[in-house]
């Protein structure tokens, strides 16, 4: 029996679009079967695009002192247990170096949002962009003005990442401080957009009050705004914070999500999240069988990894981890997959 769901996510291969209604009826009916058809659909357009390719950045942590106060995570500025760092531009550019001998030609700095003042920024990027020409430089550095992102491109950065963490009003005020701004952060990636940045955005999968309609809400901003990346995993509680009492978001779902993403825009580059690897044996392998094509392995000094908790039980090591590059290479073999040794931009089609 073809069931309403599946014909919903033929239409949805088909198309790449849905009304809101149809993203809702099939977050609200799908079970097993349609996830795994919804699998093999976008298992089926990720090779048509990129093959059996799967690129590999080295994710930077490159600090965790952070302004904004958001309920979910453990490096929120009031959580007084996170021990705080910032790394120098030279630990940075150490990381680059080792990262690029291992292989890796994308470097993702990630940091606490907006405590790093702008000119530090750009002299970290023209570091990178001086000593590594070939490699492309990933922001995750949160919000700023308009003419800050314009100097970040100018100095030689490529991507940017910024969550949009919800893509419904409500939800965003449920899940930060009155403080925060749910219309900055999507002007913000409107501006990361003018500003000539590739853009990825993204959410949590089972973030506290999150329901079908405000995943639909997410589904359909994605669809709309086609960014160039996309970053979705499982919300894991962090015990000092405020929700830290909350379950942990569905590997299941996430990986559902993953497909239906890659079935709306077949070319986007989505990684399998650490966030998914740390909630379930294998999860990073399931995302990639789901429609993922990106891994971030941790290439962040040792001694930083244990602070950069953003939540429980964060995986750094292991294939986790940027040193283990030939663990990882195995593990997708293993699947059918191949780690690409190159920038990884997204393919136009
Ligand atoms: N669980 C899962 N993901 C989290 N993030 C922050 N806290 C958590 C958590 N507790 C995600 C947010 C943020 C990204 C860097 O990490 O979506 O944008």
């Amino acid at each position: 029996m073809r069931t309403e769901a599946a014909s919903l996510i033929d239409r949805l291969a088909q198309g790449h679009r849905l009304e809101k209604s149809g993203y809702r009826t099939l977050l609200e009916s799908a079970g097993a079967e349609e996830y795994a058809y919804a699998a093999a659909l976008a298992d089926a357009a990720r090779r048509e695009v990129y093959g059996t390719a799967v690129f590999v950045r080295g994710l930077i942590e490159i600090g965790n002192i952070c302004r904004n106060d958001c309920y979910y995570c453990g490096i929120r500025a009031s959580n007084r247990r996170c021990a705080r760092y910032a790394l120098t531009k030279e630990q940075i550019l150490a990381c680059c170096r080792e990262g690029y001998g291992i292989g890796f030609r994308t470097f993702v700095l990630q940091g606490g949002e907006g405590t790093l003042p702008l000119e530090q920024i750009l002299a970290i990027i023209a570091g990178i962009r001086g000593e590594f020409p070939d490699c492309a430089i990933t922001l995750s550095l949160g919000e700023y003005e308009a003419s800050a992102y314009e100097e970040m491109i100018a100095a030689g950065a490529n991507r940017y990442l910024l969550r949009h963490e919800t893509a419904d009003e409500a939800h965003y005020h449920k899940l930060h401080p009155a403080t925060m701004s749910f219309r900055h952060r999507m002007r913000c990636l409107e501006s990361l957009r003018e500003a000539g940045f590739a853009v990825g955005c993204g959410f949590m999968v089972g973030s506290p009050f999150q329901t079908s309609e405000t995943i639909t809400s997410d589904l359909k901003f994605i669809e709309e705004f086609s960014p160039e990346m996309c970053g979705i995993g499982p919300f894991l509680p962090q015990r000092d914070t405020p929700f830290g009492g909350f379950p942990a978001g569905s590997a299941d779902l996430t990986c559902f999500l993953l497909s239906l993403i890659r079935l709306i825009k077949p070319n986007v580059l989505l990684p399998s999240t650490t966030a998914l690897g740390s909630r379930e044996a294998d999860g990073r392998r399931k995302g990639i069988l789901a429609g993922a094509n990106v891994v971030m392995p941790n290439l962040s000094p040792f001694e930083v990894r244990g602070k950069y908790a953003l939540y429980d039980h964060k995986l750094s090591t292991g294939p986790e981890s940027a040193q283990n590059l030939e663990a990882l290479k195995k593990s997708l073999r293993e699947i059918g997959f191949s780690v690409a040794v190159s920038r990884g931009d997204i393919k136009n089609i």
